[in-house]
């Protein structure tokens, strides 16, 4: 029988969250503070580009399942299910600030059912489940953690179909309950107390930055003893232990996860006295290799950067995102402007210009996005860029040089017209 949830905060993961839960059949309000994403999404337009998603808020809102409002007091009173799901980012200590779910909490507060549970989405610190009941102050409320596992790109497939849920609770019924929300999931189901949960998620996190900084470092190895990191990440992932995703070699990892949740996961470490310095070592990895893209670019144009234009195809986070917080692709264009380099952005789900993006001139095309330009970069991995035409390239570039961060371009093609090349992990 579907149940009646509220979802606080439509972002990425609330939107997803809410939509999917009404997918499954239950009743949801999201209560979101942006009054202009209520009004678009309660005409079903998404803010942001994320696949089937779109589809499945139509069905919600025409089924009068899915609904989005302002108003607190409505979106709560008669809910069962309260999904917390607001920004945790990082505070300039790296610590994860919770002021905004603190806030949530203790607005909620006086008009939450007696018995309702409020179910944290939002990746916090270790503690932080006993941080929400606090705020709450309301012993008739349960709190439960239920990390989210949402990549962009892949969120409401994720969702309907994950390889795991996490739920951390004190009372096995209480989780018992939220786990029934989830009846159709065939994942494997891990109840836990609500510290483990919550380590859970940071640590998955940590570990994928980690294995992503691994493969940049092996990469770079590659390049220096003339071997192929395609056939290295093939080798490795032969070995089940090891497996082949998160190895693929890229200008460094970033988004609105990995960075944020490693750094609070160095900050609880040391908040506890352990110094986790290998996270230490695999953010300053990550730095490098934004530092090796420039030196990269330094390389195919033959001298300094200064006075250069070059053309950048790719700006979002990774490819089939419209995302660009925390890009790597706008941590290598900020280090290009550093060496005075004028910069032309190419992507396809950037459309014009916004703050984020100020100082990049923004193309419409990949082929003017090259127009006259020095050198071409490389720093998302759209499939659309390995099927453009080469020839064309070349006519508009002012002199064929390219570095390809994520080996999407085919090099011999690339030679056979002239072009200097560097890709990573490969010669
Ligand atoms: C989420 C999680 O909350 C974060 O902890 C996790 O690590 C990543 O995913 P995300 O959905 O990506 O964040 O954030 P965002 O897309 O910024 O959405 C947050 C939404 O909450 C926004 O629409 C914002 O307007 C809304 N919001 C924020 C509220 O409704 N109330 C608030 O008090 C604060
Ligand atoms: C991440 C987690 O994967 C997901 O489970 C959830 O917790 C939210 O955070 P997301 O932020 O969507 O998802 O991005 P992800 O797919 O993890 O990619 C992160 C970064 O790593 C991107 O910049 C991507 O380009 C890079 N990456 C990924 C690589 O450089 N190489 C790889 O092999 C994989």
């Amino acid at each position: 029988m579907g149940r009646k949830i509220a979802v606080v905060g439509a972002g990425y993961v609330g939107l997803t969250t809410g939509a999917c839960l009404s997918h499954l059949g239950h009743d949801v309000t999201c209560i979101e503070s942006n009054p202009d994403k209520v009004e678009l999404l309660s005409q079903g337009r998404i803010p942001i580009s994320e696949p089937g998603l779109a589809e499945i808020v139509e069905e919600g809102l025409s089924s009068n399942r899915l609904r989005f409002t302002l108003d607190r007091e409505a979106g709560v009173k008669d809910r069962e299910f309260i999904f917390l799901c607001v920004p945790t980012p990082q505070d300039e200590d790296g610590s994860a600030d919770l002021s905004y779910l603190v806030q949530a909490a203790s607005e909620l507060k006086p008009y939450l059912q007696p018995g309702s549970i409020v179910i944290n989405k939002s990746t916090v610190p270790v503690g932080s489940t006993h941080v929400v009941a606090d705020a709450l102050g309301r012993s008739d409320v349960h709190v439960v953690s239920n990390p989210e596992f949402l990549r962009e790109g892949s969120a409401v497939a994720d969702f309907l179909k994950p390889e795991r849920v996490v739920i951390g609770a004190d009372d096995s019924d209480v989780a018992a309950r939220v786990a029934g929300l989830q009846l159709r999931r065939s994942a494997p189901l891990l109840v836990t107390d609500p510290e483990s949960a919550e380590l859970i998620k940071y640590a998955s996190n940590a570990f994928l930055a980690t294995k992503i900084s691994y493969a940049n470092s092996i990469a770079a190895l590659a390049e220096a003893v003339g071997a192929d990191m395609d056939d290295v990440v093939i080798g490795m992932g032969l070995d089940s232990r090891i497996g082949s995703s998160f190895l693929q070699p890229g200008p460094g990892w970033g988004g609105s996860c990995l960075p944020k949740d490693t750094s609070a996961l160095m900050y609880t470490a040391q908040s506890v006295g352990y110094s986790f310095s290998m996270l230490d070592e695999v953010v300053k990895v990550n730095n490098a290799q934004f530092d090796r893209v420039v030196e990269k670019t330094e390389q195919v144009i033959g001298g300094s950067l200064e006075g250069m234009t070059i053309a950048v195809w790719g700006l979002t986070f990774k490819a089939g995102t419209d995302d660009l917080r925390e890009s790597p692709s706008l941590e290598v264009i900020s280090r290009l402007r550093a060496k005075g380099a004028k910069i032309r952005g190419y992507d396809p789900e950037v459309k014009g210009s916004s703050p984020i993006l100020e100082g990049i001139e923004i193309a419409v095309d990949p082929y003017k996005c090259c127009t006259d330009a020095d050198a071409l970069v490389v720093l998302t991995e759209w499939p659309e860029f390995s099927t453009l035409d080469l020839d064309r390239v070349v006519q508009e570039l002012s002199s064929p040089r390219v570095v390809d961060t994520r080996n999407v371009l085919d090099r011999v093609a690339l030679r056979r017209r002239g072009f200097v090349y560097r890709g990573i992990g490969r010669v």
